[in-house]
């Protein structure tokens, strides 16, 4: 363990210990203080977040904005609304086929939602990350499914699962684009 420049840390198992564990060595990966995670670029992405109608009727709202925020992402987009039957078919379109399709589309139309952007590096897969499992009884304590739904219909957010998918459905809740504003914590958080 190392200590590094404003408070940070990280950790490299010996490969030794890794080899034991795993039966072979992963790939190499570049660590430093700003790439503690191995990854080759960070890429700086905006998301899409709903709060579902159970969200809110529990009146989680805040509470559940407030993880993104701790988390060092940036709200871009902010947005109540009631969806109507043609935006959940556009936004749920992949999954029209399902059989859980009708009963999805039925509950995310009968009651407001709200919609955020968020923005930061890697975005997408660090919301999921914080949403956690998609059913609350398997999410992991400490997301937001795992510690505040314990049903597998009512799993309280919708995060976008791929770049790809936050473009498409980004483009669905803010077809004005989003605000693009610079926050003064944002040297702590975005680089
Ligand atoms: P989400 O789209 O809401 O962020 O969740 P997800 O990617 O983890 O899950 P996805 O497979 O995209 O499913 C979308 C939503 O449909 C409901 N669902 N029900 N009964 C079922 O088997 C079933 N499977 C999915 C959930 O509300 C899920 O969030
Ligand atoms: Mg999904």
């Amino acid at each position: 363990m190392h200590s590094l420049p404003c408070g940070t840390a990280y950790s490299r198992a010996p490969a030794k210990s890794l080899k034991a564990s795993h039966g072979k060595l992963p790939a190499p990966r570049l660590f430093s203080p700003a790439n503690p995670r191995g990854k080759l670029t960070h890429e700086m992405e905006t998301t899409l977040l709903l709060l579902k109608p159970d969200a809110l009727h529990r009146g989680f709202a805040g509470r559940i904005l407030s993880r993104f925020e701790d988390k060092g992402l940036q709200i871009v987009g902010l947005r109540m609304l009631q969806m109507d039957a043609e935006l959940a078919a556009q936004h749920y379109a992949d999954h029209v086929d399902k059989p859980f399709y009708k009963g999805l589309v039925a509950f995310m139309t009968s009651s407001p939602i709200v919609a955020a952007a968020l923005q930061g590096p890697d975005a997408v897969e660090i919301v999921r990350k914080i949403m956690g499992a998609t059913f609350g009884p398997d999410a992991e304590s400490g997301s937001i499914r795992g510690d505040f739904s314990c049903t597998k219909t009512y799993n309280l957010v919708h995060g976008s699962d791929s770049p790809e998918s936050a473009e498409r459905e980004l483009a669905l809740f803010f077809p004005d684009g989003n605000l693009n504003w610079e926050p003064t914590q944002g040297r702590w958080t975005r680089e």
